[in-house]
């Protein structure tokens, strides 16, 4: 009876465990994936993703339409809106606690999609699609761009994965799948 109490109890501090480590993956930045995700051979995708309308989310925050809609909804600065910001910035998405080198200037950035970098960003960690995925990495699908692309936005507009991925895609040559 007492050793099934005691491996109840193991198990339970074991579980206990991984879940807070899960909950202590923090947020790096783009800068962060950028050494090694910008070589054109692999895909290149940090410049890809400057050149998506994701990392200009911020700005899109300041523009006319923005302060238009500022205007008619009593919201001086949407830039500084958590009711915006919750889809425009990662930064504002996560967990204070959770933030290490992310900034709100860089919008929806890599890890909006693909989880909190620290501790997957590692190279031996990387290498490993299974050891990446333990470690935080995402490998998102269209239920993840649904959780933005959605009504709740004043300026939605019908949401199509194929189309709306065909934009955005940062594919590796090189990948084997
Ligand atoms: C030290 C180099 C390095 C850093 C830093 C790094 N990666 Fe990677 N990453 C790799 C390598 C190598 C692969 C495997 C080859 C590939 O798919 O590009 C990879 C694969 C991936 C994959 C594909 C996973 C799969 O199997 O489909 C994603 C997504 C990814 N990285 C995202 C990121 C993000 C986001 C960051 C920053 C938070 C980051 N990586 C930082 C080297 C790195
Ligand atoms: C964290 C929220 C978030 C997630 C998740 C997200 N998006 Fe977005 N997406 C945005 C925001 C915000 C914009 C507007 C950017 C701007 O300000 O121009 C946007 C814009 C876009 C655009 C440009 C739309 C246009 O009208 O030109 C495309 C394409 C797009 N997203 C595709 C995707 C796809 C595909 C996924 C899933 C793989 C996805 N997004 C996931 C927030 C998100
Ligand atoms: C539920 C997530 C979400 C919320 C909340 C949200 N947005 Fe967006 N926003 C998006 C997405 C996604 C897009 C891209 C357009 C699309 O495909 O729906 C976008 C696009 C925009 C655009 C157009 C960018 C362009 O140039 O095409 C502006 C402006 C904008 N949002 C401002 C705001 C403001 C201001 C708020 C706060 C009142 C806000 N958004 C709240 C997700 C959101
Ligand atoms: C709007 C969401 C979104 C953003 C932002 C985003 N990705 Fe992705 N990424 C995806 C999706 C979706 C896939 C495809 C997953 C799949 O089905 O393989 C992908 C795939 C990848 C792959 C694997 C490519 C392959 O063919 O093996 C890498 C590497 C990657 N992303 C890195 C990055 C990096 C680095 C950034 C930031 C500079 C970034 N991504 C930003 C959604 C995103």
């Amino acid at each position: 009876m007492i050793m099934k109490k005691l491996f109840l109890i193991i198990f339970a501090v074991l579980i206990a465990g991984s879940v807070a480590s899960a909950q202590n993956f923090k947020y790096i930045g783009a800068d962060k994936c950028k050494p090694c995700h910008n070589k054109p051979a692999t895909g290149d995708q940090y410049n890809k993703w400057l050149k998506d309308p994701h990392s200009r989310a911020m700005k899109s925050l300041s523009s006319p339409e923005s302060i238009e809609w500022g205007k008619k909804n009593g919201v001086a600065d949407p830039s500084k809106e958590a009711k915006c910001l919750k889809c425009h910035s990662t930064y504002d998405q996560v967990d204070p606690k959770l933030r290490a080198t992310i900034l709100q200037s860089e919008g929806v950035s890599c890890e909006s999609c693909h989880g909190p970098g620290s501790s997957y960003k590692s190279p031996a960690v990387m290498k490993s699609r299974e050891q990446s995925i333990k470690m935080g990495l995402i490998v998102p699908d269209k239920n993840l761009c649904i959780k933005c692309h959605n009504k709740e936005n004043p300026f939605h507009k019908e949401f199509n994965y194929e189309t709306f991925w065909a934009k955005i895609a940062h594919p590796n040559p090189e990948a084997k799948k």
